[in-house]
């Protein structure tokens, strides 16, 4: 064998590699130390809310300004909008057809299940909040989204949640006029429902479920979904411990 078995050596013609570039608006790293529950954050005691990084930037973000949460779940600052009354949000509804008028809150913050949404759904979700919020929309997820030239991205942060865990990305989105208006029912289609067995065990279907089609099932029919262990890593999703 030699020394030079092996050996990488760049050779290339002239001009732009395909795909290597850096990112047109600033991306940060967030490093999220520890998500434990402790008291003095509140004694965050489940693994879906915020991680306590992630609220503190949201919060620095959104000092001094009205925030709407539509994924409410057990968010602590602002209005909180879920579909799950055992979370007690503020307002019990679908982040897809939010009750809110044009221009009702400066910020929207989108914190969904981490299920594969349809790109459908996305614009539905984006359309809808781009409506709502005056300023920004916040995305937070395990997918990197785009949106278009009514809803530019801004400023992004790769979040790491912790150790074998899913990264997250934080995506701040700018509001532009002209808005578009949002998606009505039968405009769009969407994936399965999604609950959190832990917290929405016995939660009632929603009354507006009945006009709106969710799943492969017939109209109106919901379907539940653990969010964790091995059904969801079948959907090809895993959260990793915190979420959990
Ligand atoms: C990841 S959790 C949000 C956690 C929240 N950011 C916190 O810090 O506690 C997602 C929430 O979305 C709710 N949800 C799921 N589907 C929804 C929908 N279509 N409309 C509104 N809320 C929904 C769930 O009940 C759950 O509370």
């Amino acid at each position: 064998m030699t020394a030079t078995l092996g050996l990488v050596k760049i050779t290339r013609g002239r001009g732009r590699i395909a795909g290597y570039s850096g990112p047109n608006v600033p991306v940060e790293v967030l490093w999220c130390g520890t998500n434990r529950p402790r008291r003095k954050h509140g004694q965050r005691k489940n693994g879906w809310s915020f991680p306590p990084a992630v609220r503190e930037l949201l919060l620095q973000e959104t000092q001094g300004r009205t925030v709407v949460h539509l994924f409410g779940g057990r968010a602590d600052f602002g209005i909180l909008m879920d579909t799950d009354p055992a979370t007690r949000p503020h307002i019990i509804g679908d982040a897809f057809l939010p009750p809110f008028a044009r221009d009702s809150f400066d910020a929207v913050i989108l914190d969904p299940p981490y299920y594969r949404m349809n790109r459908q759904e996305i614009i539905a979700l984006l359309r809808a909040s781009a409506w709502i919020a005056r300023r920004h929309v916040y995305w937070l997820h395990t997918v990197w989204i785009a949106a278009n030239s009514a809803l530019p991205l801004e400023h992004a942060w790769l979040i790491r949640t912790g150790d074998q865990c899913a990264v997250r990305t934080l995506q701040r989105f700018a509001v532009r006029e002209p808005k578009l208006e949002p998606l009505k029912p039968g405009e769009f289609q969407r994936g399965s429902a999604l609950k959190y067995n832990r917290w929405a065990m016995a939660g009632e279907p929603l009354p507006f479920a009945d006009s709106i089609r969710i799943g492969s099932g017939p109209a109106g029919q919901q379907t539940t979904a653990p969010a964790c262990g091995p059904e969801q890593i079948r959907e090809g999703v895993f959260l990793g411990d915190w979420s959990c």
